[in-house]
C-alpha cells in the first residue's frame, strides 16, 4: 500500500488560520502582535524563509517584519540591533535567521535575545528548560513535526523514534521532544557505525541531515513513519529532501513530502509562539504560567 502523505501545507495552514481569535482578542485589548526577523547578509534560501514567515503572520493577523544588516556586519552590530528589539515593547517576537555570516557567533547572538521573545526557542534559558521539560518556546521545527504527527493520530509513546542527525536547531531538540512524549529515542549522526542498522529498527523516523537521498528504501521497516526536515537544491534546481522520495512512498506508512511537509510546519510553530509571546507579555509574568516567574 503506497504511505499516507503528511501534509503539513494543510496542517500549518489550519494551524495559522486557527491563530485568528487568539490575535483578534489581543487587538481587542489594544496590543498587535508582532515579530521582527533579523536576517545578516543575503543567503538567497533565507530570504524565501523569511518570506513565507512574513506572509504566514499576515494571515495569522501579526506583523512581521525583516530587518536587514549587510554581510559585512560585525557581531557586535547585530547584538546592538537585538538590544533594540529587546527594549521595544511593541516587539513580543524576535528571531535571527540562520545561517549568520562566519565570524559571527549563534550562541552570543541567541544568548541576546530576551528570553521572553526568543520564539526560536534557542536562548540557552528556553533549551535549558526545554531539557527540564518545562518548556517556554519549543524550537519551531521539532514542535511542528510534532504538531503534525498529532494531526495525524500518531502516537508515539513507548514507540522507536530515530532521529537522524544532532544539530542544535532540529536533531537534539526533537531528540528531547521526543523523549517528552514517551518515546524510544535513538540519535545517529555522522559517527554512528551503521546508520541503516538502526534506522530499521524505528517505527518513526526523523532525518535531518542536509544530504539529498541520504535514507534509502532499505534503511526503514516497511510501515515506518518517515518525517524528512531536509531541503535541498538538486543541481536542477529543484527542491529534495533527505529520504529518497519514491522509496519512501513504497515501503514507508507515512511520509512527508518535501516540500509542503515540515517547512510550513516550522513557520506555522514560529506564529503560534510569537502569539504566545504577545500574550504572556500582555497578561504579566506573574500572571501568565507559560512564561513562569525564573528569568
Ligand atoms: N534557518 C533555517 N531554519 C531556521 C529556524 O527555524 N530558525 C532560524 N532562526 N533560522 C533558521
Amino acid at each position: 500500500m503506497p504511505a499516507t502523505l503528511l501534509d503539513g501545507k494543510l496542517v500549518a495552514q489550519r494551524v495559522v488560520s486557527g491563530l485568528r481569535p487568539r490575535v483578534e482578542a489581543l487587538k481587542a485589548r489594544g496590543i498587535q502582535p508582532r515579530l521582527a526577523v533579523v536576517r545578516v547578509g543575503d543567503d538567497p534560501a533565507s530570504q524565501i524563509y523569511i518570506r513565507a514567515k512574513i506572509r504566514a503572520c499576515e494571515q495569522a493577523g501579526v506583523l512581521g517584519g525583516e530587518l536587514e544588516l549587510a554581510a559585512s556586519a560585525r557581531e557586535a552590530d547585530v547584538l546592538a540591533r537585538l538590544e533594540e528589539l529587546n527594549a521595544d515593547s511593541a516587539v513580543h517576537g524576535v528571531l535571527v535567521q540562520l545561517p549568520m555570516p562566519k565570524g559571527i557567533d549563534p550562541h552570543r547572538v541567541a544568548a541576546h535575545i530576551d528570553p521572553d521573545k526568543d520564539v526560536d526557542g534557542l536562548h540557552a534559558i528556553n533549551l535549558g528548560r526545554l531539557l527540564q521539560g518545562d518548556a517556554r518556546f519549543r524550537p519551531c521545527t521539532p514542535a511542528g513535526v510534532l504538531r503534525l504527527l498529532d494531526d495525524y493520530s500518531i502516537g508515539l509513546r513507548g514507540r522507536h523514534a530515530v532521529v537522524v542527525g544532532r544539530s542544535e536547531i532540529v536533531g537534539k531538540p526533537m531528540a528531547l521532544l521526543l523523549l517528552e512524549r514517551d518515546a524510544t529515542v535513538t540519535v545517529c549522526h555522522s559517527k554512528t557505525a551503521d546508520i541503516a542498522a538502526v534506522t530499521r529498527m524505528a517505527e518513526v523516523v526523523v532525518v535531518a541531515v542536509g544530504r539529498p537521498g541520504m535514507l534509502k528504501g532499505d534503511m526503514i521497516k516497511p510501515g515506518a513513519v518517515v518525517v524528512d526536515v531536509g531541503v535541498n537544491r538538486l543541481a536542477d534546481g529543484r527542491l529534495a529532501g533527505d529520504a529518497v522520495w519514491d522509496d519512501m512512498c513504497t515501503r514507508a506508512g507515512h511520509v512527508t513530502p518535501v516540500p509542503g511537509g515540515v517547512g510550513p510546519m516550522t513557520v506555522a510553530m514560529l506564529i503560534e509562539n510569537t502569539v504566545q509571546a504577545a500574550e504572556c507579555a500582555a497578561a504579566g509574568a506573574s500572571e501568565c504560567p507559560e512564561l513562569g516567574v525564573r528569568r
